[in-house]
């Protein structure tokens, strides 16, 4: 498929964005790297969401809890005045007004659910920004299920207001003091964690990555932002479907959630990168977290340090499916500065009142600076997924300010 082919005539590529079969492969990325401990444990778990997933009672529960408790549809937002200042139509997903405050609530009650049907007892989690342990925290409570958030010492200074949330809702927070002490230090010792108590605990991972089912899983779970925003696009927009479809990628979750509501229309999908975290832009083929993608490394294929100012995007790899997207070019990968970011997070606030994540800023960034540049063309509409809100970050954005 070409990027620049005319609109109305791209073909997605291959099965992209559909079911990964029992390799769990996208294309030659994914699989199951994981010690043997835990590859029953994967086999259970992707027994299990099979028949969920084609239980129609575990969809009505799933749906219920997304309708009346996470406060799904999220509503799609004309951003007014920015779009007047950058001369296209921006229309902003908000996901950050999900119960908890960003995209992390949907993947979380899938797997909740998946845990409590398994009889599991506890529920494992890893997070960088704290949405994820937060939304983990706030589904434990829902389902009487026992939480533990393994986070990097790091993100636990510069996301205290979510520690502080989830010591509120019951969940142990265990603080990860190796490496960079961030989100890749903190899925290592999550999953360490779990190889020793897999009986009882199952791992809500918060992304697309990790071990099959866990990418194939998450998505399908992040699939209803796409699916909401594909009706809402096509109720608002004279065409039905945007030129542009956006979204920040750390591990790709709000991203991969977004795209397959899109995947087969002539929209252009665009992931946007932390420019110290972009795996996707720079990084070569290798294995991280029981998944083989693109990861950044040295030359020796030494995993090297990510680095963003959102803490959700600090992490050096990216889902096996966007590798995938990548190379078939359906989809195209950018990078933001941390400082384009700052500066994109105060436009929104002043312009439209709505205060993002920094995480979801990086996304805004790509759209303000492309939209100057003209590489996005005067009169283009554009669909924004705005994972998640801002408040969690007040404290560094005083620092940066
Ligand atoms: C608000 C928000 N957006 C985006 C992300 C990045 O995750 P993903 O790429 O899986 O959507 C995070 C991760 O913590 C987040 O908290």
């Amino acid at each position: 498929m070409s990027w620049s082919g005319r609109q109305g005539v791209m073909v997605p590529a291959a099965r992209a964005m559909s079911d990964p079969g029992a390799t769990g492969r996208f294309g030659t990325y994914g699989g199951r790297y994981v010690p043997e401990s835990l590859i029953p444990a994967c086999h259970e778990i992707e027994t299990a969401f099979r028949e969920a997933w084609s239980d129609p009672e575990f969809h009505g529960r799933l749906d219920t809890l997304l309708t009346v408790y996470a406060g799904r549809p999220t509503p799609l937002t004309p951003a007014w005045r920015l779009s007047r200042e950058l001369g296209i139509t921006l229309f902003l997903k908000r996901e950050d007004l999900a119960h908890t405050g960003s995209h992390k609530i949907n993947n979380v009650i899938g797997q909740a659910l998946l845990a409590h049907r398994m009889g599991k007892e506890r529920l494992l989690a890893e997070t960088g920004a704290g949405q994820h342990g937060v939304a983990t925290a706030t589904a434990a409570a829902l389902l009487g299920l026992k939480a533990t958030v393994f986070m990097g010492e790091r993100d636990i200074e510069r996301q205290e207001l979510n520690v502080l949330r989830m010591n509120v809702l019951g969940a142990e927070v265990v603080p990860v003091t190796t490496g960079s002490r961030t989100l890749k230090d903190a899925c290592n010792e999550a999953m360490r964690h779990w190889v020793s108590s897999v009986d009882d605990s199952y791992y809500c991972i918060g992304s697309v990555m990790g071990p099959h089912p866990y990418p194939w899983m998450v998505r399908e779970f992040q699939r209803v932002i796409g699916e909401e925003a594909r009706a809402q696009c096509a109720a608002e927009l004279p065409v039905g479907v945007p030129d542009y479809v956006v979204a920040c990628v750390g591990g790709g979750s709000n991203a991969a959630g977004t795209f397959a509501g899109f995947v087969d229309t002539t929209a252009r999908l665009v992931g946007v990168e932390a420019e110290g975290g972009a795996a996707a832009t720079f990084g070569r083929a290798g294995v991280l977290h029981g998944f083989r993608s693109l990861v950044l490394q040295d030359e020796d294929g030494q995993v090297t340090e990510a680095h963003s100012v959102a803490a959700g995007l600090d992490y050096p790899g990216i889902g096996p499916e966007h590798a995938q997207l990548r190379d078939g070019g359906r989809a195209r990968y950018e990078t933001v500065n941390d400082e384009e970011v700052v500066q994109a997070l105060l436009r929104l606030a002043r312009t439209e009142g709505i205060l993002a994540a920094l995480e979801s800023s990086h996304a805004v960034a790509w759209v303000i600076r492309a939209a100057e540049s003209g590489e996005i063309a005067p009169g283009s509409t554009v669909m924004l997924t705005l994972s998640g809100r801002g408040d969690k970050d007040i404290a560094s954005i005083k620092e940066l300010l």
